[in-house]
């Protein structure tokens, strides 16, 4: 079932590719969704069968290899429709969008060889953009809700800041990021806490490189442990708790330690990055400002009953928490 988290951010990226949007029900946008979903969490890094892929050879389709695949192809299918559609309506004066973008450079490159600017890359970019840049977000955005509805006093104290700097006559914009600054903080521990992409994106080296002794291979494919990283006593003293005051210094501003890496580092680290922090930020703010979240009626949330399910994201298993909005209590 596809939820509204996953609504509003796929629609963020929707607005950049091409320009539009879809409305929660539309099936075009529920068979994306759940094409990336099953992609995540059955084929991609951090499955069985990412680890050893001979295993997509099993006859039959134990490991649902090729029910994913279906999935995919409808869905480029439909982004190559998207494409089309752009092209019919293509007008140099008026780029909209990612794909008008694409095509205008396209135009320019038309007799160049070896450029990428064709529409075979550009129907991968677009798959690698949705695949990325959904899932990881609104998985990130389900963490915070569930940490919020079980933790009332994180909550409270989130509540009182945007209360403070924003008030409830707007929603919170870019501009109150300064100074939401425990809003942020519980972002990022959501983030460190919850690590959804546990074994990052595999590398390879171009070369034989030798790192502290080991041999990598040229060739040899990596799966670096961001868990390793993010949940090191040695950086975080207690990393098993969920503390924001961790990110927030003495003085009140916020911290950021060079071992704070979701993102992971280097070169290659996550293109989405501040296009992800900047929907964290928007996404999660606006919610607590709204609502507030708490377990179902007489009943306790516990992260053993959430935690987890581990595929290309490192998800928390569906459960249920109460939205009460803050408006309609003021109004009694
Ligand atoms: C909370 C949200 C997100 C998290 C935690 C996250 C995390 C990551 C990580 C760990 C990597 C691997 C980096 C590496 O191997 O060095 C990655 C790669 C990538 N991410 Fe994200 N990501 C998020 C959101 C997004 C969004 C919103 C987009 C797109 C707009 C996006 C696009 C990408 C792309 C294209 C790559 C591959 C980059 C490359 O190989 O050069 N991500 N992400």
């Amino acid at each position: 079932m596809m939820t509204p988290i996953q609504t509003g951010v796929g629609n963020v990226i929707s607005h950049l590719v091409f320009g539009g949007h879809f409305n929660h029900n539309d099936p075009r946008f529920k068979i994306m969704m759940d094409a990336f979903e099953s992609f995540l969490h059955h084929a991609s890094t951090g499955s069985l069968v990412s680890f050893m892929p001979l295993l997509r050879f099993v006859p039959g389709d134990f490991f649902g290899i090729k029910n994913i695949t279906k999935k995919i192809q409808l869905v480029k299918d439909f982004v190559n429709e998207l494409i089309e559609e752009h092209v019919q309506k293509f007008d140099e004066g008026n780029i909209e969008d990612f794909i008008d973008a694409f095509i205008s450079e396209m135009n320019k490159q038309n007799n160049g060889e070896n450029t990428i600017f064709t529409k075979e890359y550009l129907t991968a970019i677009i798959m690698d953009l949705f695949i990325a840049g959904t899932e990881t977000t609104s998985t990130t955005v389900t963490w915070a809700s569930f940490y919020l509805a079980t933790r009332p006093d994180i909550q409270s104290r989130i509540f009182q800041e945007i209360k403070e700097n924003v008030g409830s006559e707007r929603l919170p914009s870019m501009q109150d990021k300064q100074s939401l600054v425990y809003t942020e903080a519980f972002i990022m521990e959501v983030l460190r806490m919850s690590n959804i992409v546990i074994f990052s994106v595999p590398h390879a080296p171009v070369t034989d490189v030798w790192i502290r002794g080991f041999h990598i291979p040229k060739g040899m494919q990596i799966f670096p442990d961001i868990s390793s990283v993010l949940s090191d006593p040695a950086v975080w003293g207690d990393p098993e708790n969920f503390r924001p005051e961790r990110f927030v210094s003495e003085e009140g501003t916020l911290l950021k330690p060079d071992e704070f890496i979701p993102f992971f580092t280097g070169r290659r680290n996550c293109l989405g990055e501040s296009l992800a922090r900047m929907e964290l930020f928007l996404f999660i703010s606006a919610l607590v400002q709204r609502f507030e979240l708490m377990p179902p009626e007489g009943e306790t949330l516990d992260i053993k009953d959430v935690d987890g399910i581990f595929g290309g994201t490192h998800a928390p298993k569906p459960f249920y928490i109460r939205a009460i909005s803050r408006h309609a209590n003021e109004m009694i």
